[in-house]
């Protein structure tokens, strides 16, 4: 496609006589592509059926005429207040029952059919007025689909069509009541008509239930986007769809919802007001990244990239300069073929007055402006070269939204967190100059030399057999504690010991364990005392060797993490969650021995990472800090971007290349 570097525009924000300058001025900084209109259906149709598309146009014609192309959002996200007052139940019901209304955004039910006409009729004029504009490229459905919808949706529509899932699902409502099991707590159902959306309750809820209850809702979305997806698929078969993701956040399924899409996109804000100070890791980023490009295992875009300090009521801490770059780029190291920078200007009105943009308020180019420029000057001819290139890691970890869902309802120890648990195993990775990708349980793992599969706990016998074949195989794998704990239904199992069959793979059994609640457990590794968190697993060794023991507990001395050679390859069981140092210290081990190779060595803050296409390999490094740094690489490059081999001033990225020998 040959674009990558854009920004995210609202010209409806500004006087028409401003935008002449805008498109100036994004020309001159390389911008070659805009986010348009993604929350400005009030503007488009301010009446029923009264479409004004004139000024989008405009706006297309005149960026166009500046060499810049549009990407159109469907407003669906922000239905305005005529809607509203037509079809007041598309405002949807929270878990306690009330009502969200009007004056923020997301206010909609995904599966009103009232509102499913609304967006059939604007979507159908959308389209069919852009389908053959000349700059427009391609579509974003709706915005961050899942964001703002922490319960979901329970009216009475939702709960009319979760009993249609459910009656597909199970056929009979015998059969809803056994995989349930709703013997329990008296909770039978004589008919499907008589199951709710899971509104609060007085004490308690059904587990397998709310299982049901997040998958349904992720169908739904998914379902919801397709309604879009179809339309504009019909109008527009020239251009691209895509959606902006929000790294691993869960209320969709967002492999389900990459199907519907020719490529993915996403949003990142590393140092956004809610996250850790004074941002976001870096390594955090990283497997944000690398979970996106495996949604579709292709490159992606990114819609919205951190271009000023982000904020609604407080804000989060400035940029330094040179790091809106770096984060970039490590974008692009990552697998995203364009970066769309969120938003060209700091709104003046609205909730998102101090979200800011490459232009401050004033609108004046400034320190911001002059580092996006430099950068897209610098990198948008190798980004051609790039472009389609993917990392070839030689690790993955194993990303699965039912295994989060059911975390979330029983997170069996206060704070285990599944998206927490795959960031702690994604480091030592990150840590080691050593790429990974995030696949799915049921994908191919053959290629892989390394294999970590984090909190199995929803396990199958088609999975059991996957990992078992995995490694028989010749494949190295990790499993952890809460492994083969339940079956697909939600509900303990009961056959055998816990980790089930896997028990056969790994060598041991856990007839016990332990919940470290407020405190914490240790274990002896490689002669050292190590800190663990959160759980114990006490485990009986049946032809595993221990590599790690328990120095905490009535069971200290007994194993916490085994090692076992089953076929042609190994498995660790790790059964406690290991603090920082134990984790580094295991995978390095592990790494070790299952012959996976480092990038090159460097110290803290300096990232380093590949994508690759036909027989040619780039490496990035980054420098994450505003320090100078020193590095090595293994293996032999050819510097393509960088002031000096090996040294990276503050926030310098350098780009190396390698050509490898046809085979
Ligand atoms: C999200 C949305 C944008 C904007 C930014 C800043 O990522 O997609 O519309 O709201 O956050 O809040
Ligand atoms: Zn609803």
């Amino acid at each position: 496609m040959g674009i990558h570097f854009g920004v995210d525009y609202y010209p409806e924000h500004w006087p028409r006589e401003r935008w002449e300058t805008d498109a100036k001025l994004m020309r001159e900084m390389g911008v070659q592509v805009v986010r348009m209109a993604e929350f400005s259906w009030f503007k488009m149709e301010p009446r029923k059926g009264e479409f004004c598309f004139e000024w989008l146009e405009e706006a297309v014609a005149l960026l166009g005429a500046h060499g810049i192309r549009t990407v159109l959002g469907t407003p669906t996200a922000a239905p305005p207040a005529w809607i509203i007052e037509e079809n007041p139940e598309i405002q949807p019901i929270d878990r306690q029952g009330r009502r969200r209304h009007f004056g923020g955004r997301h206010h909609d039910c995904q599966s009103n059919e009232a509102y499913r006409a609304h967006i059939k009729r604007f979507v159908t004029a959308m389209s069919q007025r852009f389908a053959d504009n000349p700059h427009v490229i391609g579509w974003q459905i709706d915005n961050e689909l899942g964001n703002s919808h922490g319960d979901l949706c329970m009216c009475d529509s939702c709960r009319a069509r979760f009993q249609r899932w459910l009656e597909q699902k199970y056929g009979t409502v015998e059969r809803l009541n056994d995989a349930w099991g709703t013997a329990f707590w008296s909770q039978g159902y004589n008919s499907f008509s008589q199951v709710g959306t899971p509104l609060i309750t007085a004490v308690g809820e059904n587990p397998s239930a709310m299982l049901d209850w997040k998958c349904f809702c992720s169908d739904l979305i998914v379902d919801f986007a397709k309604w879009q997806a179809d339309i504009i698929r019909e109008n527009c078969p020239r251009h691209f769809i895509t959606h902006n993701y929000m790294c691993f956040d869960d209320k969709v399924n967002y492999y389900d919802l990459g199907t519907l899409l020719d490529f993915v996109s996403n949003d990142i804000y590393p140092a956004g007001h809610w996250q850790k100070q004074p941002h976001q890791p870096e390594y955090e980023l990283a497997a944000c990244h690398d979970v996106v490009r495996s949604y579709k295992k292709q490159p992606f875009w990114m819609m919205e990239q951190q271009a000023g300090m982000a904020g609604w009521e407080v804000m989060g801490r400035a940029l330094e300069p040179g790091q809106m770059s770096a984060w970039a780029m490590q974008s692009v190291a990552h697998g995203a073929d364009a970066v769309v920078f969120f938003r060209w200007r700091s709104c003046a009105m609205g909730t998102e007055q101090y979200w800011h943009g490459i232009l401050g308020h004033s609108g004046r180019p400034g320190r911001i402006y002059e580092e996006a420029k430099a950068l897209t000057h610098r990198f948008t001819g190798h980004m051609d070269a790039l472009e389609g290139s993917m990392p070839c890691p030689e690790v993955a970890i194993v990303h699965n939204f039912r295994q989060n869902y059911a975390l979330q309802i029983q997170p069996n120890h206060p704070r285990l967190r599944y998206v927490e648990q795959l960031y702690k195993y994604y480091k030592p990775f990150y840590d080691g100059r050593i790429p990974v990708d995030f696949v799915q349980d049921t994908d191919d793992l053959s290629g892989y030399r390394l294999v970590i599969a984090p909190l199995q706990y929803l396990m199958t016998p088609e999975l059991e057999r996957h990992y078992m074949e995995y490694v028989a195989d010749g494949g190295h794998l990790v499993l952890t504690m809460r492994t083969g704990v339940k079956d697909a239904d939600n509900i303990c199992m009961t056959e055998r010991a816990l980790p089930g069959k896997l028990g056969e793979l790994c060598g041991i059994e856990v007839p016990e364990y332990d919940c470290l609640l407020e405190t914490v457990g240790g274990v002896q590794y490689d002669g050292g005392d190590y800190e663990t968190e959160k759980w114990c697993d006490i485990i009986s060794l049946d032809g595993a060797h221990a590599i790690a023991e328990y120095t905490t507990g009535f069971y200290r001395g007994t194993p916490a993490i085994t090692e076992n050679a089953y076929g042609k390859g190994a498995v660790w069981y790790v059964g406690t969650e290991p603090g920082t140092e134990l984790m580094a210290a295991l995978s390095e081990y592990i790494i070790k021995k299952s012959g996976v190779q480092a990038l090159g060595t460097a110290p803290d803050g300096v990232e380093m990472m590949t994508r690759q296409k036909d027989q040619k390999i780039w490496l990035f490094v980054i420098n994450h800090t505003g320090k100078e740094r020193t590095y090595r690489l293994n293996g032999t490059y050819t510097l393509l971007e960088g002031e000096k081999e090996g040294v990276l001033a503050p926030y310098e990225v350098q780009l190396w290349e390698r050509f490898e020998k046809a085979e």
